[in-house]
């Protein structure tokens, strides 16, 4: 880590056990998100880390963007997740929208004051997101939106959504990217999810009945939609994959810690060889999924995005955040599983890691074909 990362880190450590990490078991239960606290790490400069300073961003990279989504998913997954996919909202406009749309949108979002979500799944189309439903028809000074998205993350507490609709013929050519405001009319708010874990990150529906949407509203032009999530889901892939390293290391603090402590045949639990192994290997899996996010993000850095190596980060870091979170319940034996410890918690948040932004088996399809083009390409 270089000195700036290093003040990045350690700055947020220092905010997330001062003003998170007390939170935590309360918010958790009740499903209590706090936008004090969003505020707070836009304030700090953490929720526009990667965009450019003139619209608001601190200018960084996405390797710093990775380090500090790491740390804050220590003591909170969904505050990570809040952020990172809000810094991907961010991203698609910054990238694909015009200076208006740029000036209009950008500086609230970096500067935390709002949050963005990203809108493209529907009950008919998951995985396969080319197959999405939802309609822009156009008409006199703009489009109108119908259908409903599900799963949204940050849905109902986010003030700027990105929603592909679809403008065209089937399959991903006929999908175009629009921004749409929370209080617009024809937008409104469907059932909020019950879920096993992410519960401080609220999760909704999306219903669109004739609502309008002005035409400067489209990102760039229509049917690059499609193009547009799936770039934008290529660097959302590694972020999720720093956020499962944040998850795995706190499970990994809390196993050793646990184990050094707690006494049994007269001896600190640590110190019998088959608990010695299972957190060499937790280490070491962590140790893997950071080098493969840190290389991502690097790629991405340097202007060479590898989509193959993306997947393999989100993949490799996800399944890594599921087992040490269970190999770490399993330590801590029945206070494990009880929400006297963190780790039950970590193990819940974990497990939807390796659903979003594609399911590991679609990281594994990127990643096969990838591989198909590269074998077949002389
Ligand atoms: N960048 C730019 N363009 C890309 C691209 C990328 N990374 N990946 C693909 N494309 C382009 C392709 O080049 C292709 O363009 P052409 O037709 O001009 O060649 C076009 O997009 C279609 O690509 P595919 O033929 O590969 O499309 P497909 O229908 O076979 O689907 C898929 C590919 C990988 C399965 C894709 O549907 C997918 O990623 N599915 C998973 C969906 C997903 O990740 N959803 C996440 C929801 S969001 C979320 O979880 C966020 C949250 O809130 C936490």
């Amino acid at each position: 880590m270089n000195e700036i990362q290093l003040e990045l880190k350690n700055q947020l450590e220092k905010y997330r056990l001062q003003k998170i990490e007390p939170h935590m078991e309360h918010d958790d239960e009740t499903e209590t998100f706090r936008m004090e606290i969003f505020q707070e790490l836009g304030a700090l400069g953490f929720t526009g880390m990667t965009l450019p300073e003139e619209f608001g961003g601190m200018g960084l990279s996405y390797e710093d963007f990775s380090i500090a989504l790491s740390e804050i998913a220590k003591s909170s997954v969904s505050y990570a997740v809040t952020i990172s996919v809000s810094c991907m909202v961010q991203a698609i406009i910054n990238e694909f929208g015009d200076l208006n749309q740029k000036k209009k949108y950008l500086p609230a979002l970096t500067a935390g004051t709002e949050i963005g979500a990203f809108c493209l799944s529907e009950s008919g189309a998951g995985s396969d997101a080319a197959a999405l439903a939802t309609t822009a028809k156009k008409t006199k000074g703009g489009y109108i939106l119908n259908g409903s998205k599900i799963w949204i993350t940050s849905g109902g507490i986010a003030k700027t959504y990105i929603v592909m609709a679809r403008t065209g013929a089937e399959g991903g050519k006929g999908v175009s990217a629009f921004i749409v405001r929370d209080g617009t009319e024809g937008f409104s708010y469907g059932k909020k999810e019950k879920k096993m874990g992410w519960r401080i990150s609220p999760t909704r529906e999306l219903l669109f009945h004739n609502c309008f949407i002005p035409e400067e509203n489209l990102l760039t032009n229509e049917g690059d939609g499609f193009k547009i999530a799936m770039s934008a889901l290529e660097k959302g892939r590694f972020t999720i994959g720093a956020i499962a390293v944040g998850c795995s290391e706190r499970a990994l603090d809390e196993s050793v810690s646990y184990a050094l402590g707690r006494q049994q045949f007269k001896q600190a639990i640590f110190d019998f060889q088959g608990l010695q192994f299972m957190m060499a290997d937790m280490a070491t899996e962590i140790e893997c999924s950071r080098l493969l996010v840190q290389q991502a993000a690097r790629d991405y850095d340097q202007g060479t995005p590898n989509a193959k190596l993306a997947c393999m980060a989100k993949l490799k870091a996800t399944d890594t955040a599921m087992k040490v979170t269970t190999d770490a319940v399993q330590i801590l034996g029945g206070v494990g599983y009880t929400r006297e410890y963190p780790v039950e918690r970590f193990m819940r948040d974990a497990k939807v890691l390796q659903i979003v932004e594609g399911t590991n088996q679609i990281q594994r399809v990127v990643i096969a074909r990838n591989l198909k083009k590269e074998y077949t390409k002389h």
